[in-house]
């Protein structure tokens, strides 16, 4: 459901208040494997989601329900540690509140963080992937029920093209290894079959996961550009021999998030928005 005014308005009110003269342009949202991120934050602002009344309240474990403002370098962000996913209750619109807050707010940029399994071998384990665009497979809009004609948004460059470039652009410069490729959204919970991952590689699929994509409308709807990267935690169903699972995820993402978190701190403080 969309957040209702009331508890939008008592949420940006709150956060205008605690961030005081921060202006912060770009938001953050971490995904599983990233939490790593947050510590690296200076002057850091903190609240829980459960005091943000248009924030999800979050139940699954590895997905810890923080905002958190602070500096990198330079750089004024908020972070959203912890998203609440469609598979949880069948709603895409899980985050509209959270996304409708950082727009009123004035972010004008989201960079989306998530873990993910690799439909192609030269991705493995540990590496990460800029998604340059989604397979909505799920077929469900976060923008069911809103109304007039913005709802009928451009999807053509959804993962903003000059930001991308930037962000390869950052990666290289540093020497650190950022893959490229098509993020195919499935609902889960349960992980895919091993034909599922055959016809989402037909499709061009180079990744897959359970998040992202809802909040990527999100924020298009709402005007912020985007940006995403998928830490790639296993290799997809019936492309490696040990059976998927949700403990595994965040142990893969525990021990190769790291490397992710420096990519992304780099990439942040050299994008020119
Ligand atoms: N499939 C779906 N979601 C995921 C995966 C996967 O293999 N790995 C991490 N999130």
């Amino acid at each position: 459901m969309p957040p209702a005014a009331p508890a939008l308005a008592a949420t940006v009110a709150l956060l205008r208040e605690r961030l005081g003269a921060r202006r912060p342009r770009t938001a953050v949202l971490l995904g599983s494997g990233w939490g790593s991120f947050a510590p690296r934050l200076s002057d850091a602002v903190e609240l829980p989601y459960a005091d943000l009344p248009a924030f999800p309240r979050l139940g699954v474990v590895g997905h810890a329900g923080r905002l958190i403002a602070g500096r990198l370098g330079a750089v004024e962000l908020i972070v959203l540690a912890g998203r609440e996913h469609a598979y949880e209750h069948g709603r895409a619109d899980a985050m509209a509140g959270a996304i409708a807050t950082l727009a009123a707010l004035g972010v004008l940029l989201l960079v989306q963080t998530n873990a993910a399994g690799s439909l192609d071998a030269a991705m493995p384990p540990g590496a990460v992937m800029l998604v340059r665009d989604h397979l909505n497979l799920v077929q469900q809009s976060p923008l069911v029920g809103t109304q007039g004609d913005t709802r009928f948004i451009d999807m053509t460059a959804a993962y903003d093209p000059a930001l991308c470039n930037q962000a390869l652009a950052a990666a290289r410069g540093a020497g650190l290894a950022l893959h490229e490729g098509v993020y195919a959204w499935v609902l889960g919970p349960q992980f895919e079959t091993p034909a599922e991952i055959r016809m989402l590689a037909l499709l061009g699929a180079r990744a897959v996961g359970m998040s992202t994509v809802p909040e990527t409308i999100l924020a298009r709807h709402a005007g912020l550009r985007v940006l995403a990267f998928s830490l790639i935690t296993n290799m997809a169903a019936g492309l490696q021999q040990q059976a998927l699972s949700h403990a595994h995820t965040l142990a893969a993402a525990e021990a190769t998030g790291a490397g992710a978190v420096d990519l992304l701190a780099t990439v942040l403080q050299a994008l020119e928005p």
